[in-house]
């Protein structure tokens, strides 16, 4: 596992883009991982910027995201399809048939999981998989006691989780109750893994991934045992890892 310890966001967000620039000029067909929530969004705008500059292109890249809630239709301001479009895929030069989001609206979820896992294989795997970290240990929409042999599946949320993201709805009950997700042996497959982690509210889950031992109760610590992990934290996340372990 390599640390990179950032002194603030902006830092970090410089730094993950910096890295998915050089695999993007290293390889213009590259598949990219993406991950959705608050943690990436300063790195999708550096990303911006540098394609703005013309330093990259994307007509070449697919991409795969992680996660999607249920019961959102592609359009709804709150879904990860939107979400992606808008802070992203739509400000680049990305043909839009190479953005893979899981449908949280097909009718069959168990099959709508199995098609996204295939795709993970046709398309993949990635090249580099982008992750944020829950409060919890939770990466994609895997909650604290999911299988690390996991592929795509669907998930309840749990309540913290919910309570984590109905900052971005109206109301406690437009927050979707169930998420189709990347599996946590889905996310192992790609070839490199970036963790992104800001703020002290994360400092305690980034403390338990660097000194905890693997443990299903703690999702992210299954990323210990990738061979090609990298943590790009700020201090504030960082904060509590030079104390006692
Ligand atoms: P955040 O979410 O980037 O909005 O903190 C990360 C996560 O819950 O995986």
């Amino acid at each position: 596992m390599e640390v990179i310890v950032t002194n603030n966001y902006e830092e970090l967000s410089r730094k993950a883009a910096e890295i998915i620039d050089s695999q993007l000029k290293k390889e213009p067909a590259s598949v990219l991982g993406l991950a959705t929530g608050s943690t990436p969004l300063g790195t999708y705008k550096e990303l911006v910027k540098s394609y703005e500059k013309g330093q990259t292109d994307y007509s070449g890249v697919s991409t795969l995201n992680l996660d999607e809630y249920v019961g959102l239709s592609p359009d709804h301001h709150q879904s990860y399809r939107c979400f992606m479009d808008k802070h992203f895929f739509d400000l680049i030069n990305i043909p839009k048939e190479n953005t893979y989001v899981p449908d949280g609206r097909a009718e069959d979820l168990a099959e709508e999981s199995s098609r996204y896992e295939q795709i993970i294989d046709e398309i993949g795997p990635p090249d580099l998989q982008l992750l944020g970290i829950g409060e919890n240990g939770h990466i994609g929409f895997n909650e604290p006691g999911t299988s690390f042999e996991s592929g795509t599946h669907v998930v309840e949320l749990t309540p913290s989780t919910r309570q984590a993201n109905a900052r971005f709805f109206d109301t406690m009950e437009e927050v979707p109750t169930y998420a189709v997700t990347m599996g946590i042996h889905s996310i192992h497959k790609s070839k490199r893994i970036i963790l992104l982690a800001s703020g002290k509210h994360k400092a305690e889950a980034i403390r338990q991934l660097i000194y905890g031992e693997e443990d299903e109760q703690f999702p992210a610590s299954s990323l210990k045992r990738h061979p090609d992990l990298t943590l790009i934290v700020d201090q504030e996340a960082y904060a509590l890892v030079n104390e006692k372990g």
